[in-house]
């Protein structure tokens, strides 16, 4: 008897192929993921295209379907897309299902007919959140259980404009082999909700959960599959959560949206720079503000920094919030261009409230903060530095520079330090401008140090 020569074997997590059956992946090392793959036939183009010139399509922006959220649509660049599916990521307990109820009632409200289908909870578990939230409606229908198959034929008989499946790890295929969860059903329910979505040309979300180490749980494929990924997250303390995209094939991925959680579900958190910023009523030596950007979104950071002599051979440098080398190449840029010694200190170096800052804008204020703490003179207190610096000690323009100084006209700052080279033509009114060309022209100004 022959061997059939054509069977071969797909890794379910990274779709790595293999000509035998392993119970371990030797491209990504995952335990019992190779699966046999069934979709090896020769393809069969049927809706084969010749390639065109680029100028001869018709370009036609998506539509967009409001989720009734702004903080939401802006995340996802304006709404949801038809056909478009989301996975919504999070930790267990995050708000995920609270989120997409609220949508789902808001969406139902506005007169779009809505399926919220899960498989984790029960019918008066969800109806009992709807009605805490506001979100039950005429047009909200709710399916509960594991079966795919059953809960997608709802979506084609009862006309469903958006549904959300709740969730990717607790559906079942029923076509597919082995458990809830596993790599295989995972991906099957997926290309099951993709293929319904395109196919009614509706939105659609999917939950999906994350592990231990942070992934979404399941397939790696996963995130491919689908159009837009999501991620919730929040800190354990907090009641504010965070919604930022990780992929989106409608938009960018650089906005940031924050929520409150409260007893009513979750609420936008309008004044996002109140979240972050307790303004400091004394004076102290290493305080320094900027305005750093999260995609759209200003939001006024407060770094602060303290300087103490080292008793270690290799003086530390600790940072909360920005990244330690950051603070390595800055530290090392004030100690030679504006000859502040740093060299014999331990620098800590925190962004105040929890924030994370990636923009090089923040490098002036942390330079500004460095130097202040170093000398032992505070800054002035309704002052903000904006600007990147480089190694030769020069101050550079930044990113936005209009939209960031409007916020911190807003929130009440007289005076900016930006760069010499910052453009005039955005720069608002009501706030003094210092124009700074490089470190010494700030430490001067601000700091009262005669450098060498
Ligand atoms: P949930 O949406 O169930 O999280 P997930 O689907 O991501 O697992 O929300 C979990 C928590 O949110 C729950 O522990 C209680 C809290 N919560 C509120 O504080 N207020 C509310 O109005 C709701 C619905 C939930
Ligand atoms: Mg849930």
């Amino acid at each position: 008897m022959t061997k059939s020569s054509t069977s071969r074997y797909i890794c379910s997590e990274c779709g790595a192929i293999s000509a035998i059956r392993t119970g371990k992946c030797n491209v990504c090392g995952s335990w019992g993921s190779i699966i046999q793959d069934m979709n090896q036939e020769k393809a069969v183009y049927e809706n084969e295209t010749n390639s065109i010139t680029i100028r001869s399509i018709d370009v036609v922006p998506p539509e967009r379907i409001k989720s009734g959220m702004n903080e939401l649509d802006r995340v996802l660049g304006g709404g949801w897309v038809p056909g478009g599916v989301t996975l919504l990521g999070g930790q267990p307990g995050i708000g995920k299902s609270t989120l997409l109820l609220q949508t789902a009632g808001l969406m139902a409200q506005t007169g779009t007919r809505v399926l919220y289908i899960s498989g984790e909870e029960s019918a008066s578990q969800v109806a009992l959140r709807a009605r805490r939230l506001g979100a039950d409606s005429e047009m909200l229908d709710l399916f509960c259980g594991t079966n795919l198959e059953k809960a997608v034929s709802e979506v084609n008989a009862r006309n469903i404009g958006f549904f959300v499946l709740d969730s990717v790890q607790a559906m079942r295929a029923p076509d597919e082999p082995g458990w809830a969860g596993t790599p295989n059903q995972v991906r099957a329910v997926a290309q099951f909700v993709i293929d319904v979505a395109k196919n009614r040309n509706v939105p659609a979300v999917l939950v999906g959960h994350i592990t231990k180490e942070g992934r979404l749980a399941g397939p790696m494929l996963l995130e491919h599959m689908v159009d837009t990924v999501l991620l919730f997250t929040g800190e354990g303390y907090s009641s504010y959560r965070m919604l930022r995209a990780q992929k989106n094939r409608y938009g960018t991925t650089d906005e940031l949206g924050i929520f409150e959680m409260g007893e009513r579900g979750l609420a936008p958190v309008d004044d996002k720079s109140a979240l972050y910023w307790n303004r400091v009523d004394t004076l102290v030596p290493g305080v320094s503000m900027t305005v750093a950007l999260e995609g759209s979104v200003p939001l006024i950071a407060e770094i602060q920094t303290l300087c103490t002599a080292t008793t270690f051979s290799y003086p530390r440098r600790t940072t909360r919030g920005i990244d330690v080398n950051k603070l390595h190449l800055l530290s090392a840029v004030v100690e030679k261009r504006a000859s502040i010694p740093c060299a014999n200190y331990d620098i800590y170096l925190n962004i105040a409230g929890g924030l994370s800052i990636q923009d090089p804008s923040a490098d002036l204020a942390a330079c500004a903060a460095l130097a202040s703490a170093a000398i032992g003179a505070p800054l002035p207190p309704d002052c903000c530095f904006l600007g990147e610096v480089g190694l030769a000690g020069e101050v550079r323009p930044v990113t936005r520079i209009g939209l960031r100084l409007r916020e911190a006209v807003r929130l009440g700052f007289t005076q900016a330090v930006i760069s010499s080279r910052e453009k005039n033509d955005e720069i608002p009114l009501g706030i003094n401008i210092f124009r700074a060309k490089n470190l010494i022209d700030v430490i001067k100004e601000f700091i009262q140090y005669q450098t060498k």
